[in-house]
């Protein structure tokens, strides 16, 4: 597919449909692009005003078929809501339900305009986003009823400089890619992705984006101590790995020679192992590596966009099952740090993996790291498939991240990780347990993460409930999200911007 920026008026764009955004409350009176449109279209967008048929609201969607003093032979308005409220998530939705719609139609080329009340470089980006990401096809597998209609051109036009519109659909395209890279292999089976044809695909995305790759099999990992992971992966016979990836600029800020990690649970397939899950919805456990998808989608972007700041990639990936070599509950397992754990539940396994991921993120010289899981079934009851959970242990850092993902339009939600819940991880026999009880369980399994990050700013992302959207939305398929990718990405490259704060300088 083609992305090309315009300066053109809406009129003039060559395509078969236009697509704009129409905000609530907006007539050809009182905006005087809607005055345009309506006079373009010979009075019927007042006319579906007048009437209440046309009324704003989000991911509304009004066709208008042969509009006359322009030369797209098709008019899409989609509903922005209220205009005060107007943010860049809602132009990647309005896009996104736009592209969806038309291809559905079968039309080839969508134009869509960025209205003048948004800033360019947010709104052009996300409309790409918008668009690349709706169209996201989870059908991979289906051969039959294979839908075959594609867009195959988008033109976005905005007011202002091409070149930065340019460079906004370039960033759109990378980031959009990017997450849809990562939301490709969280939509593919167990059987096909193992740890070590995760490892596979990360060595291929590595070669083509110029990043640094090591995979450790579990001979190594057993050398080094990671006692933890081998311990989930034990009950499988599908090998566990451990992907490194390493971006290394070109020429690194003089503050910023020390990496940033960025850790993801790839937990491809989670049973619960001995501790078994019951059967309703496990097949849905394929997605508990999304945590590792999107770091490694975050490294593929990361490897593009260049940013000036050291970024490592750390995905622990294994299978959990249960089988006659399975870790068992009652098992104390000696993790990296040298810690010891008192396993109680075998399906709480994705904390074992990141402790030894974490450590080894520490020794490998990590000054700051950010890890993402699809940790706990607690967080989906505590925020839904709306809002991920951060947790972290550096207020400085947190608001950081919360910033990035401001920025990516991807929606975090902090939950205090205050140490008085660390008392319902002690064990009698080692130095803790690896789950907390039924209450806060959000929270105590970053509270047990937090004991392998050797006090450097950290911060825990829990996806559980947003990596996979059970019911799919009009600007958005059912299945993967690819959650994570976008603020990592920001992330990194605000790391690379701006000034360090007082705990990066101390
Ligand atoms: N992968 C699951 C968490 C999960 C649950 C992800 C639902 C996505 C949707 C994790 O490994 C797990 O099983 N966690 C347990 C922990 C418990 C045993 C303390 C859970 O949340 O039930
Ligand atoms: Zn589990
Ligand atoms: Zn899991």
């Amino acid at each position: 597919m083609e992305i090309k920026g315009h300066r053109r008026p809406f009129h003039e764009l060559d395509v078969d449909v236009l697509t704009m955004v129409v905000f609530e409350e907006e007539t050809p009176e009182n905006t005087p692009i809607m005055g345009e449109l309506n006079e373009r279209t010979n009075g019927i967008v007042g006319s579906l005003i007048a009437s209440s048929e046309l009324r704003g609201k989000p991911d509304e969607i009004t066709y208008i078929h042969q509009p006359v003093a322009m030369r797209p032979r098709r008019v899409l308005l989609v509903g922005g809501g209220k205009k005060e409220q107007s943010t860049s998530e809602g132009v990647r939705r309005a896009a996104g339900t736009a592209a969806r719609y038309l291809k559905e139609r079968g039309l080839k080329s969508m134009g869509f305009f960025c209205r003048s009340e948004w800033a360019l470089e947010p709104s052009a980006r996300a409309a790409v986003e918008g668009v690349l990401l709706g169209l996201f096809d989870v059908g991979t597998y289906k051969t039959q009823e294979k839908d075959e209609r594609f867009l195959e051109e988008i033109v976005i036009a905005a007011e202002g400089s091409l070149d930065a519109l340019e460079r906004a659909l370039h960033r759109g395209q990378i980031l959009a890619k990017a997450t849809n890279f990562a939301r490709n292999l969280v939509n593919e089976p167990s059987s096909i992705l193992t740890p070590a044809e995760l490892a596979s695909r990360a060595g291929e995305m590595a070669s083509r984006f110029n990043l640094d790759i090591e995979i450790l099999d579990e001979q190594q990992m057993r050398e080094l101590g990671m006692g933890a992971l081998l311990a989930v992966a034990r009950g499988s016979d599908e090998p566990a790995k451990l992907i490194i990836l390493r971006y290394v600029p070109e020429e690194p800020r003089a503050d910023q020679r020390s990496p940033v990690a960025f850790v993801g649970k790839g937990i491809t397939f989670d049973s619960g192992g001995i501790s078994l899950k019951p059967p309703k919805g496990m097949e849905q456990m394929k997605y508990d590596m999304a945590g590792g998808a999107a770091v490694l989608g975050a490294m593929r972007a990361i490897g593009q966009l260049r940013p000036p700041v050291p970024v490592m990639g750390i995905v622990p990936a294994a299978e959990n099952m249960p089988s006659g070599r399975a870790q068992k509950p009652g098992d104390v397992v000696r993790s990296l740090s040298g810690k010891t754990i008192e396993v109680i539940n075998t399906d709480a396994e994705g904390r074992l993996i990141l402790a030894d991921a974490l450590t080894y993120a520490c020794q490998l010289g990590a000054r700051r790291v950010v890890d993402l899981a699809t940790l706990t079934g607690a967080c989906v009851v505590a925020l839904g498939s709306v809002y991920a959970a951060v947790l972290g242990n550096d207020e400085p850092f947190l608001a950081e991240v919360i910033r990035a993902s401001e920025a990516a339009g991807e929606r975090l939600w902090r939950l205090p990780l205050d140490d008085a819940y660390r008392d319902q991880l002690r064990s009698e026999i080692a130095d803790l347990k690896n789950i907390g009880g039924r209450k806060a369980g959000t929270i105590t399994a970053a509270s047990f993460l937090s004991e392998f990050v050797q006090g450097i700013p950290w911060a825990h992302i829990d996806i559980a409930g947003t990596a996979w959207l059970e019911e799919k939305k009009p600007y958005l398929a059912t299945g993967p999200t690819g959650i994570g990718v976008r603020t990592l990405v920001h992330l990194a490259e605000q790391l690379g911007q701006h000034h360090p704060s007082p705990t990066e300088e101390g």
